[in-house]
């Protein structure tokens, strides 16, 4: 069974679904470590509500962003983990980060990337007038919310929506694609290919069938 590792900023309801379907029978995964760059995160709660370790690393104890990332790589991997599975975790990382962790380090963005890269999203999908908007599930790269798309999923804009309508019709959507993404990366059907062409470095996701 594959180690995972989420890390979080605040509610953790994606690391909740991510909880509650590795509990199922036939999910080779299971939650490890839950770390958090703030004591009052309530994904905190959630994972020990579940039994699963917890690390709280707050980066205002830190001189700089180099430090903190370090600092977190070492804890991340004391937990030995397969996949480190970022749910809500509202950290910029550096590239060493992404580095160490290369090809196994996932995000979910509410966007319908590469839409709406950063934050306040569902106000952007509103100011636009867009009538759909959504969530996708992304290998990390360097490239901020810009790795390879691994899977999305839309939703309707309806007249009237505020930004708190769409962000909860979206956050459905959430709890129903990550636990699937990393299950497929749990069941070791899901890579990143990397390659440089011309110069150029270009990943992709992959997904074995069967
Ligand atoms: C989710 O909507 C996730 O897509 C978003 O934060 C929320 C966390 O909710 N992530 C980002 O905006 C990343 N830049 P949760 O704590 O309830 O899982």
């Amino acid at each position: 069974s594959s180690r995972i590792v989420v890390l979080i900023s605040g509610s953790g309801s994606n690391l909740q679904a991510i909880i509650d379907a590795s509990n199922q029978d036939d999910y080779q995964g299971k939650v490890v470590g839950v770390l958090s760059n703030k004591a009052d995160a309530y994904g905190l709660t959630r994972a020990q509500n579940a039994g699963i370790d917890t690390v709280t690393l707050s980066h205002k104890d830190f001189d700089s962003r180099e430090q903190y990332d370090l600092a977190l790589i070492e804890k991340i991997d004391a937990f030995k983990p397969d996949v480190i599975v970022l749910a809500g975790f509202m950290r910029i990382l550096t590239a060493e980060f992404v580095q160490h962790f290369q090809g196994k380090l996932l995000n979910i963005h509410p966007s319908l990337l590469p839409k709406y890269q950063g934050l306040n999203t569902h106000q952007r999908a509103l100011d636009a007038g867009d009538k759909e908007h959504g969530v996708s599930v992304h290998f990390v790269t360097e490239e901020l919310d810009g790795g390879p798309v691994i899977l999305q999923a839309k939703v309707p804009v309806f007249d009237g929506d505020s930004s708190d309508d769409l962000a909860e019709r979206v956050h459905e959507q959430e709890h129903r694609i990550y636990p699937l993404v990393v299950k497929w990366f749990c069941d070791k059907r899901l890579t990143m290919a990397s390659a440089n062409i011309a110069g150029k470095q270009v990943e992709q996701a992959i997904l074995d069938g069967n």
